[in-house]
């Protein structure tokens, strides 16, 4: 198999401004972060929200921005005629849709203002972003633009992007509160180019900053009879059965079911329940105290806020108690636990190949959102595919405009 390994020669690049002039575009330098934020800043806060590059509070937390510029690559264009500011940018950084830490997937963020989007900066900076994507090693690059920005959705067709999802309450935007977005993808390049000997470090700042908004505790334990005549009880994670529980998800990644070893590493597993903002339960038999079937909920990563009003769900059954309705209660449970955390809304992200779950998971009210090509690349199975599922069940809309 040939693969490309990431260019790293210099870049010698210039785009044309809204004003006409030529401005060069270098990477980011060091030193220059605080510029950057305080660009991405003021692009977050415009007053028309119909172009509006970043959600109102996204990044809002310079560490947030800082972890995805420092898990990128950064390009800005640089003004001459004013004092060198950054008038500018593109991040090309690994998605927190890929399914593994060697992501073959990149997101795209394009920070220009609304004149300049109207100039046709954005459409330049999606064929630099898409270049420098390809140069990096991607082999997929998805843009997620805000629903409103319709001016965007033709730049990027014409770009041969292709729509794949709709993420509903997945931002707020100033002057129109919570919002949708709307996601886009293009390979570039063929996936059998990838270079999987170049690590690249995801994302993480969605796992540190949970919803702020009210809690409904759910009144535990509580005990349920399965289809087996088993009788088990439902509880939060308690310490002493941490093991267990990461257990359940390796066992089941090395089974080749629903995870990939990125994912279910115990040590990852371990540290977003002592940091992240994350909800778990867990069900144990009655009779023997086994754990038997464990669920975790943790704030969507692809919200484009400092506050996610989204959780991912991911769940996991031990094989010999599969088939018994575990996998239906879990599901069943998912709204009053998501909302015990202050969540509106379930999102599911499942590898295309795994109908029993999204059998389950259509039956139990998720709706199909979208599909992303080219996520999952497992040592046995090839490439695979993600489908995107979700469920709302809270009032955003109320809550929004309080
Ligand atoms: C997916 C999983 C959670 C299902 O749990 P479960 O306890 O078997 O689920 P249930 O008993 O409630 O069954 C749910 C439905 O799926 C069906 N189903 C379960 N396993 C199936 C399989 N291997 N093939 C086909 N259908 C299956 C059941 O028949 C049932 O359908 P029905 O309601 O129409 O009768 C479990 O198999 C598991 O832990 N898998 C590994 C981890 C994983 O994939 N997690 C999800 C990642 S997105």
């Amino acid at each position: 198999m040939s693969t490309t390994p990431a260019d790293t020669s210099p870049l010698s690049l210039t785009i044309v401004s809204a004003t006409g002039s030529e401005l060069p575009v270098t990477s980011l330098r060091d030193g220059r972060f605080d510029d950057l934020y305080r660009l991405q800043r003021c692009l977050a806060e415009v007053e028309k929200p119909f172009y509006a590059a970043f959600g109102e509070d996204e990044f809002v937390n310079e560490e947030g921005f800082r972890s995805l510029v420092d898990s990128g690559d950064t390009l800005i264009a640089i003004d001459g005629q004013k004092d060198d500011a950054i008038d500018s940018f593109v991040c090309v950084a690994p998605s927190v849709f890929a399914r593994y830490y060697n992501a073959a997937v990149a997101d795209i963020f394009i920070g220009v203002d609304s004149a300049q989007a109207k100039a046709g900066m954005f459409r330049k900076w999606i064929d630099i972003a898409t270049a420098h994507a390809r140069k990096l090693g991607y082999v997929t690059s998805l843009v997620q633009t805000f629903v409103t920005n319709v001016g965007a959705y033709n730049d990027l067709r014409e770009a041969g992007y292709e729509f794949c999802a709709v993420l509903p309450t997945s931002g707020r935007l100033r002057g129109v509160g919570v919002t949708d977005t709307v996601l886009w993808r293009k390979y570039v390049v063929e996936r059998n180019d990838f270079d999987f000997s170049v690590r690249r470090v995801p994302r993480d700042e969605c796992w540190y900053f949970g919803s702020s908004r009210p809690r409904k505790p759910m009144e535990l334990p509580r005990r349920y009879t399965l289809k087996n005549g088993t009788v088990v009880e439902m509880n939060n994670l308690q310490s002493e059965d941490v093991d267990a529980y990461c257990h359940l998800f390796v066992e089941a990644t090395e089974r080749g079911e629903g995870y990939t070893a990125d994912e279910t590493n115990p040590e990852l597993t371990r540290h977003l329940l002592q940091n992240g903002n994350v909800g778990t339960c867990i069900f144990k038999t009655v009779d023997t105290s086994e754990v038997v079937a464990a669920g975790l909920l943790l704030p969507a990563t692809f919200s484009r806020t400092t506050d996610p009003l989204v959780c991912g769900g991911a769940m996991v059954v031990r094989p010999d108690f599969a088939s018994t309705g575990l996998g239906t209660l879990l599901m069943q449970v998912w709204p009053e636990m998501a909302t015990s955390y202050g969540f509106d809304a379930v999102f599911g992200e499942t590898f295309a190949k795994h109908t029993a779950v999204l059998h389950m998971s259509i039956k139990n009210g998720m709706r199909l959102i979208g599909c992303i090509p080219g996520t999952i690349k497992l040592p046995t199975d090839g490439w695979g595919d993600t489908i995107l599922t979700y469920m709302q069940f809270g009032r955003y809309v109320k809550a929004s405009k309080m």
